[in-house]
């Protein structure tokens, strides 16, 4: 979804940073694009782009633990089983707003298997986002590994269903309704 929404901003004239893990995606054209490996990575690329954004979107699945210690060398097999221990990682989004201060349209994104506007709502007050644009990841062929999606866009005062679609029609009409709101936001400060 991530590539397929710094396209439809292209397309809309904006100019696009994505930050983005390992894909095996191509890097459209015109876009600067951010290579990072972890969580941290990313955490750290975002903090220093916030200041220079209107909008940002976070829809990347980052882990969220990771393992606590790194080994150096092969783990050699010695008992039946083995417990890795793991941490929390940074909440990328979370700190967008409470740490970082960033001031323009927030957008999280919400991948959920059940009660998904309760939990979709939950996160856009508790991560101070103006939209969260949530998904069911239960339902067979859309979501994660699919050319196809189905959303449920949140904000605090309205719910708007986009019916499943290609990723591609999907996050063209989710880049013209956050540009809309976005510039909505942007009037009224
Ligand atoms: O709370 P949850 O992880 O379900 O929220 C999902 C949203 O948070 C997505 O927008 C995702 O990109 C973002 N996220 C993040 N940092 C993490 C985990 C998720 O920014 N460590």
């Amino acid at each position: 979804m991530g590539y397929a929404l710094a396209k439809a901003f292209l397309r809309q004239k904006a100019q696009v940073l994505l930050i983005s893990g390992p894909t095996t995606l191509e890097i459209p054209d015109h876009v600067d694009f951010i290579p990072v490996e972890t969580a941290q990575d990313m955490h750290d690329a975002v903090a220093r782009a916030l200041s220079r954004v209107d909008i940002a979107i976070f829809c990347a699945a980052v882990a969220d633990y990771t393992p606590e210690v790194v080994a150096a060398h092969k783990i050699k097999k010695s008992s039946d089983t083995i417990t890795l221990t793991l941490k929390k990682t940074v909440d990328i989004l979370g700190s967008a707003r409470s740490i970082h201060g960033f001031k323009g349209y927030l957008v999280g994104f919400a991948a959920e298997t059940e009660h998904l506007e309760g939990h979709a709502r939950e996160k856009l007050s508790g991560k101070q986002c103006d939209m969260i644009i949530a998904n069911d990841v239960s339902q067979q062929g859309i979501g994660f590994d699919s050319t196809e999606n189905e959303v449920l866009i949140v904000e605090a005062e309205e719910n708007t269903q986009l019916p499943r679609d290609s990723k591609e029609h999907l996050a063209h009409h989710i880049a013209e309704i956050i540009l809309q709101r976005a510039a909505q936001k942007h009037s009224q400060a």
